[in-house]
C-alpha cells in the first residue's frame, strides 16, 4: 500500500500509472463528496417542498435524487477501481464537496427549485473541468465517466429551470 500525499492507494494490476491514480483518485473524491451531498440536497427538497404544485415537483425531486445517487456508487467504484480508498461517508462529503450548504428552512417549490438549479450548476461547472484534467492527464474512462454525469446534470438543470424560464 502506498501512500502519496494525502492518497492512500492499494496495489493492483490496473495498468495506469501510480501518479496517474494518485491524480485520479483525488479528482474523484471531490466529485464522491459532491455526488453524496446533492444527493442528500435534493431530498431535502423532495422532503419539505410545499405549493400547489406539490405533487410533481415532490417527484421529480426523488427522481432527480434516484440519478445522483446511482453516480454516488459509479464514482465511487471507478475510484476504488484505481486502488484508491473511498471518502463516502456524510461526514467525508462536508470535507470534500464543491457546494455550499442547502438551506434547512425552503418550502415554497421556486425556492426549492432556485436552490437546486444553483447546486445542479456548480457541480456541473466542476464536472467539466474534471473532464479536461482526466483528459490532459491522459485517463479517457475517468473522463467518459465524467462525461456521463455532466451530460445527466444538465438534463436535471433543464428539468429545474425549466419551472422559471420563460
Ligand atoms: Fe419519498
Amino acid at each position: 500500500m502506498a501512500k502519496s500525499g494525502k492518497v492512500l492507494l492499494h496495489s493492483t494490476k490496473n495498468p495506469q500509472t501510480e501518479n496517474l491514480r494518485t491524480a485520479m483518485v483525488e479528482l474523484l473524491q471531490k466529485h464522491l463528496g459532491t455526488a453524496v451531498d446533492i444527493t442528500y440536497q435534493t431530498k431535502q427538497a423532495h422532503w419539505n417542498v410545499k405549493g400547489m404544485n406539490f405533487i410533481a415537483v415532490h417527484k421529480l425531486f426523488d427522481e432527480l435524487h434516484e440519478k445522483t445517487e446511482a453516480y454516488v456508487d459509479d464514482i465511487a467504484e471507478r475510484l476504488t477501481a484505481m486502488g484508491g480508498q473511498a471518502h463516502g461517508t456524510v461526514h467525508a462529503a462536508v470535507e470534500n464537496s464543491v457546494l455550499e450548504p442547502y438551506p434547512l428552512d425552503l418550502v415554497k417549490s421556486e425556492d426549492h427549485l432556485r436552490r437546486l438549479a444553483d447546486s445542479y450548476a456548480k457541480w456541473s461547472e466542476a464536472v467539466k473541468a474534471g473532464i479536461d484534467e482526466a483528459e490532459e492527464a491522459g485517463d479517457a474512462l475517468t473522463a467518459d465517466l465524467l462525461t456521463q454525469v455532466g451530460r445527466d446534470l444538465d438534463i436535471s438543470l433543464y428539468f429545474l429551470e425549466s419551472h422559471f424560464q420563460g
